[in-house]
Parts: C-alpha cells; sequence; structure tokens
C-alpha cells in the first residue's frame, strides 16, 4: 500500500513502447531506440514494459524483444498471439510475463478480447507451456462472464480486461454501460481468485474511472503515453499518467 492510492490495493502501470518502434519502422531508422524508451518510463514510474511482437512485425522486432529480455533490467510482459512461433519465442526468451491476445494481419490494432471459451484447451495448452517456462501469463479478454468462466477454466491466474469499448464510446451512456461491465467482470474475475489487469484505449482523460476500480491492480497503456510524448516527452508523459491513474485510485471508497 502506499499513500498516493489512500489505503487502497496500488495500482500498477505497464507502458507499452510498440509505438516507439512504430516511429522507427516507418523509416527504418535504428531510432527512437525502444530500449531506452523503456528505461525513460521505468525512471518516470512505470513498473514494467509492455511489447507486442505481431506476426507481421509492424513496430516491435524480435531483436527488441531479445535486447529488452536479456538486459534483465526492467521487467518485460509479451503480448503474443496463440501461435506456435510466439510459444517458442517466449518459451525461448522467457520475458517476465505474456499476455495471449487475438491477432488480425488487417487489424490496425487488437480487435476485442480472446475468444477463451471457443478455444479452450488450445488456450489451456499455452498457458501450461507458459507457466511451465516460469512466466506470468494473462488472457487479454473482452469483460464477458463467459470468457471469464473461460478464463478461470482454462487455469489463468492473470487477465488484462479489454477496455477499448469504454475507451471508444463517446456517449456518456454507452460509456458508463462500459465501465459497468467492467467492474462487475474486473470483480467477478477477482473472487475467481484470477488477478485482474486492464489495457487499451486508455489516456490521461479516461483512466481515472478504470483506476477507481479496486479490483484492477495494473493498467497497460501505450498509444496515448507515446502521443502525448510528441508534445511533452516521454518522461512527463508517464508522470502525467501516473498522475491521471493515482488520482482516479484515490476516488476509491
Ligand atoms: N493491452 C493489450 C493486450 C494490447 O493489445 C494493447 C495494444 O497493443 C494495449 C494494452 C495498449 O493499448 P493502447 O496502445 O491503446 O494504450
Amino acid at each position: 500500500m502506499n499513500d498516493s492510492t489512500n489505503g487502497h490495493a496500488p495500482l500498477r502501470l505497464g507502458v507499452n513502447v510498440d509505438h516507439v518502434a512504430t516511429l522507427r519502422q516507418a523509416r527504418g531508422t535504428r531510432y527512437p531506440d525502444v530500449a531506452e524508451a523503456a528505461r525513460v518510463a521505468m525512471a518516470a514510474g512505470a513498473d514494467s514494459i509492455t511489447v507486442h511482437l505481431r506476426e507481421d512485425r509492424r513496430h516491435i522486432q524480435d531483436a527488441d524483444v531479445e535486447t529488452l529480455v536479456q538486459a534483465g533490467d526492467v521487467p518485460i510482459n509479451l503480448e503474443m498471439a496463440l501461435t506456435a512461433e510466439m510459444l517458442d519465442i517466449a518459451e525461448r526468451l522467457k520475458p517476465r510475463d505474456a499476455c495471449l491476445v487475438p491477432e488480425k494481419r488487417e487489424e490496425l490494432t487488437t480487435e476485442g478480447g480472446l475468444d477463451v471459451r471457443g478455444q479452450l484447451s488450445a488456450v489451456r495448452d499455452a498457458l501450461d507451456r507458459l507457466h511451465g517456462a516460469g512466466i506470468q501469463a494473462a488472457l487479454f479478454i473482452d469483460p464477458d462472464a463467459d470468457q471469464i468462466e473461460a478464463a478461470a477454466e482454462a487455469g489463468a491466474r492473470f487477465i488484462e480486461l479489454h477496455t477499448g469499448t469504454y475507451a471508444d464510446a463517446t456517449d456518456p451512456g454507452a460509456r458508463d454501460e462500459q465501465l459497468a461491465r467492467i467492474v462487475e467482470a474486473a470483480a467477478q474475475a477477482r473472487d475467481l481468485g484470477i488477478e485482474v489487469h486492464a489495457g487499451h484505449g486508455l489516456t490521461r482523460d479516461n483512466v481515472a474511472s478504470i483506476a477507481a476500480i479496486e479490483a484492477i491492480v495494473e493498467l497497460n497503456i501505450g498509444h496515448a503515453l507515446v502521443a502525448d510524448a510528441v508534445f511533452m516527452g516521454l518522461r512527463e508523459a508517464v508522470r502525467e499518467m501516473r498522475a491521471a491513474m493515482d488520482s482516479g485510485r484515490r476516488a476509491l471508497r
């Protein structure tokens, strides 16, 4: 517990640096340096660094994951599709954390959560392999009661709730409805003994309501942080995001 969270469970921040790599890949340069971004984010208050090694390698490259994991100074969370190739990479590199996400090549970003119910035995096998490699593995899922049940059946110890629909809602009523789904899903998962994380589409403006959900103990945030960094620098962007999270957390009763 720390003072900034008013005595409630502290909320960790995982900074996703994919879009630092997007900028580099846009020109095929060696800058900006993803490992340097990870160090700056950690120094500014991040608790871990997330990278999504997509099948099409559009931003993060294999060498980025290797460099970050092998440096050993920063806890790495590897977002990965449920494929044989990605499972082999995770087992070989052994990041501290991994998060299984659905992936379509044509999508702009991860759309929707993993369908755990529809591929229960494949998810269970993947979790067994990741656990066997000593990796803390999470499932990225929609705030849906049946998917959470399925995550528990698959042996998940961690889930990350998809906050994208909440973040995209422009109508206040729709946003409140999505928030209520996330509150309910987080409580359900916690009651099943699963640690709850959340992420996708979170910004300094919409993060407070998610930070105020006590069952959620970690947020993973990328795109908005890198966008803020264009104007204020990465260090300040991480600090401001932390401040917005902490102020939401203080609103817990
Ligand atoms: N969590 C997961 C599982 C994701 O796939 C992503 C996007 O890569 C994020 C969090 C971060 O989302 P955003 O970049 O919108 O903050």
